[in-house]
């Protein structure tokens, strides 16, 4: 979605705020642009280009720009179309306000037309112009005595969930920022300070942080932050952060995509939780979880895994885990479902929320209906300090680093193996693994690592699979059990990265209805790893074949039986089942990756996708 960045210090602001766009790039956008205060002509350097941010350096490259101040913006259109007008920055009518925002103001046709009836004249679609258009009317009323007094006047005006940052023409040093739902960082620095809609924008420069709460207004100017809480109409203090990740995570290290680079990272990721949740005698433990949290734990009776996308197949698969370890009832759903559906929640409840960003808009609405309806809440994340993070009543982070490829690959084996540890935790804690079980499925755990190296050893044979189907439009995916959401997931790789249609099924479902697609060109990809529904996934795969359909098999290392069946056979280390989807998506990642580079795509940023979603 949509990227902020803002500067003011010593530094030419245009190269601060374009390398701070381009670490913005991998949220997804569709047009880009900066707004400057020119020392040397006394006014906004403004340029703003449809497209790649490659088309406005290319632009900005004519230039000469005396200049360090500034705000920056990628944008990822939602009220009107990818144009160069409806591109922010926005400037308000006086000519004297600047503004980029991300979100969106929900009443925005309405104060619309009341602006326009002052003679206001619009010259976007966006609702970002009405923001930048109500706020300079207050900064012009108000005599342009104060950008932070007219962001204070507007604000109550603006009905939404959005974060924006201002620049005026009268105090080029300053910059006024505010948080609203959507994420706004402050980057600090010495003799220079930033604001960013993401921490891996500022990582280049400052690794000491403030993440903002809702509804903080800060004033940031080169030697000072202050922020104002618009809840408690006081100054407040918020302690800074040291953020952990460093800029050459961020960067694809030699690796064509970041996709592919964040993929070859899980064997690496699978070891640092390893070493940070397991203890040398084999207990697991969780440095955030409170004493309160874990007897909480222990006396509820029903458990929520709400999440999107990625996250809520992991969801799946912790489910299924939870309710076999722990032997707590559990049910899953996507978030945008569970926060209209009134669900009956009481303090008896566990809702997890997963989330790789931890500022989903749809999961973080979830997590405040849950809270409101009294339920305990846990969320496994992975951006340290995110919305998410900050509101739960505990949170366990699953430690993968920065992931940039919109396509979740690392992130997802880093929630699988959180999730997992997280039921192991819990059913031991109510008794109900016994401690002999426990040390086995610890032991299976350590050796996920090198498992996962094994796996992604075999890349090459997995192009080659990719080569002979990459132009095929239709791909069925099955599964059972634990790997069922494998399937789901799988599909889900495939599509949002080729543009092909693929769609996730459980196996035992496909004569309900699936098996009528079956002829001699449609490719099923079948997940039977070793498990309890072996056999019948077996017999799937045997009705499959009789009609002649193109069997993909991912199974264990030695099923001749399976291997002699399929087309293709792509086999991972034998382990218990209740481990396999974090061997199982391996190949089907290479697959989606391989199939999607073959047809040219984007990989990175595929069409209409953003990395955090942070709009409904
Ligand atoms: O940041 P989150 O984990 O909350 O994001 C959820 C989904 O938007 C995300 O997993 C999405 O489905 C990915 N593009 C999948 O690869």
């Amino acid at each position: 979605m949509c990227g902020i960045i803002g500067y003011t210090g010593y530094r030419n602001a245009v190269p601060v705020l374009i390398q701070g766009l381009e670490q913005l790039e991998y949220r997804g956008y569709d047009s880009a642009g900066i707004v400057c205060y020119d020392h040397r002509k006394g006014g906004f350097f403004l340029i703003k280009e449809k497209g790649k941010l490659a088309v406005l350096k290319e632009k900005i490259g004519n230039f000469s720009v005396d200049a360090h101040v500034g705000i920056g913006h990628t944008r990822w259109a939602t009220h009107g179309e990818p144009s160069r007008a409806n591109a922010h920055p926005h400037i308000d009518a006086s000519g004297r306000v600047a503004l980029v925002h991300n979100g969106i103001i929900e009443n925005y046709a309405a104060l619309k037309a009341v602006l326009q009836k002052k003679k206001v004249r619009f010259v976007s679609q966006t609702d970002t112009e009405v923001g930048a258009q109500l706020i300079g009317r207050c900064y012009v009323k108000g005599k342009g005595k104060s950008l932070f007094e007219a962001a204070k006047a507007a604000i109550p005006q603006m009905r939404g969930y959005f974060a924006f940052v201002l620049l005026s023409k009268d105090n080029p040093d300053t910059l006024v920022a505010y948080k609203h739902s959507n994420p706004l960082v402050i980057g600090l620095g010495q003799g220079e300070n930033f604001v960013a809609s993401d921490v891996t924008a500022l990582l280049p420069y400052t690794r000491q942080v403030i993440y903002l709460e809702d509804d903080d207004l800060a004033v940031i100017t080169r030697k000072d932050v202050r922020i104002f809480s618009l809840k408690s109409q006081t100054w407040v203090k918020r302690e800074p952060a040291t953020v952990h990740w460093n800029v050459s995570q961020a960067q694809k290290q030699g690796f064509p995509h970041f996709m592919l680079k964040e993929m070859h990272e899980q064997p690496v990721v699978l070891r640092n939780i390893l070493e940070k949740r397991i203890s040398k005698k084999g207990d697991i433990f969780f440095d955030t979880m409170t004493g309160g949290f874990r007897s909480r734990l222990r006396q509820i009776d029903r458990v929520y895994m709400v999440s999107c996308g990625t996250a809520h197949h992991a969801g799946l698969v912790g489910s299924v885990a939870m309710e076999k370890y722990a032997r707590i009832p559990c049910r899953t759903q996507v978030s945008s479902e569970f926060r209209y559906g009134d669900p009956i929640l009481s303090a008896k409840d566990l809702v997890i929320l997963i989330t790789q960003s931890g500022e989903t808009a749809d999961t973080l609405a979830a997590l405040r209906e849950a809270k409101a309806k009294g339920a305990a809440t846990l969320a496994i994340v992975n951006v340290v300090g995110s919305t998410i993070a900050r509101e739960a009543d505990a949170v366990l982070y699953t430690h993968a680093g920065p992931e940039i490829g919109v396509a979740s690959t690392k992130a997802y084996i880093a929630q699988l193996a959180t999730l997992l540890l997280l039921v192991f935790y819990t059913g031991k804690l109510r008794r109900k693994i016994h401690p002999r079980e426990f040390k086995t499925l610890i032991r299976d755990f350590r050796r996920l690592p090198e498992h996962c190296a094994k796996v992604l050893q075999e890349g090459k044979r997995f192009e080659a699979c990719a080569q002979k189907h990459f132009s095929r439009r239709h791909f069925l995916y099955i599964g059972r059990g634990y790997n069922y959401p494998t399937a789901l997931e799988g599909a889900l790789k495939l599509k949002e990265i080729s543009y092909a249609h693929a769609h996730g099924y459980a196996a035992g479902e496909m004569k309900h209805g699936p098996i009528a697609l079956i002829d001699h060109e449609q490719p099923v990809i079948c997940i039977a790893p070793d498990s309890l529904t072996y056999e019948k996934m077996i017999s799937n795969i045997q009705e499959i074949r009789a009609r002649d359909g193109i069997v993909i098999a991912i199974g264990s290392r030695g099923h001749h039986d399976l291997e002699k069946m399929a087309d293709e056979f792509f086999s991972i280390p034998r382990t218990q089942e209740v481990f396999s989807p974090i061997l199982t998506i391996i190949p089907l990642q290479f697959l989606a990756y391989k199939v999607a580079v073959l047809n040219g795509r984007d990989v990175d940023q595929p069409r209409n996708l953003a990395k955090s979603v942070t709009v409904e």
